[in-house]
């Protein structure tokens, strides 16, 4: 499991530079302010940096260009052909949040955006404590991802989306594992990280968990 959207990518890799620049009118305001999202995570970014689900690399184009060693995890093969026609020469393994490499630099900073809501709740907490293992003390996590102050407030989007007529957002929206802000905090307190998180647009939010030395 955790790989079970692939389709979804494979077909959405030709045109998701569009989606995200805002021409998809469903996806607008999931991908509201999507540069400044990206540019968030590159601040709170120290180096060598691992990136699960890069997609296309646009967030790796930033780290790169800020200077720090990067490796990426893409499961999609259409997402990793598009990825390498951006940066050719970029370290990018097939591989997920579950299962990639041993890595023989240490890595400071993991990071993930629009990604982590695709493993279940249970694969977010095996997840979780093999991030802790693949951090070299006193690293950080940083994701932006689509997460929800309540269950109610998720399914108020649903039905917002249904009534716009929005119906691959709608459906998107109750087929993956969008988190709450509560499930999600529990998840990196009780994995021994501290946690900060911040609103980035309606859908997204900022997760900034430093592992606590042993
Ligand atoms: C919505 S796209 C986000 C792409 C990019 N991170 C961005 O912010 O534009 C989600 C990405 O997560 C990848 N993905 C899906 N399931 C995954 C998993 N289990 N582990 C890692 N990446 C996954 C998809 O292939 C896709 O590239």
């Amino acid at each position: 499991m955790g790989r079970e959207f692939l389709t979804i990518f494979d077909d959405w890799a030709e045109n998701y530079d569009d989606t995200v620049s805002g021409l998809d009118p469903e996806y607008s305001r999931v991908f509201a302010k999507y540069e400044e999202i990206l540019e968030a995570v590159v601040h709170h970014t120290k180096g060598p940096v691992l990136e699960f689900g890069p997609g296309t690399g646009n967030l790796a184009k930033k780290i790169i260009a800020a200077g720090y060693e990067y490796i990426g995890i893409e499961p999609s093969k259409a997402m990793r052909e598009k990825f390498r026609k951006k940066l050719p020469k970029v370290s990018l393994y097939d591989g997920d949040f579950l299962r990639y490499p041993v890595f023989s630099i240490p890595i400071q900073t993991i990071v993930s955006t629009y990604a982590f809501h695709h493993l279940t709740n249970e694969e977010k907490e095996t997840a979780v404590k093999k991030f802790s293992k693949t951090l070299s003390d006193n690293g950080t996590i940083v994701f932006a991802d689509t997460m929800f102050r309540s269950e109610k407030e998720r399914l108020n989007e649903v039905a917002r989306a249904k009534k716009q007529g929005y119906t691959t957002l709608a459906e998107d929206l109750e087929r993956e594992y969008y988190p709450t802000i509560t499930f999600l905090k529990q998840l990196f307190k009780r994995n021994n990280f501290t946690i900060e998180m911040h609103q980035m647009n309606d859908f997204v939010w900022l997760l900034v968990a430093e592992k606590k030395s042993e």
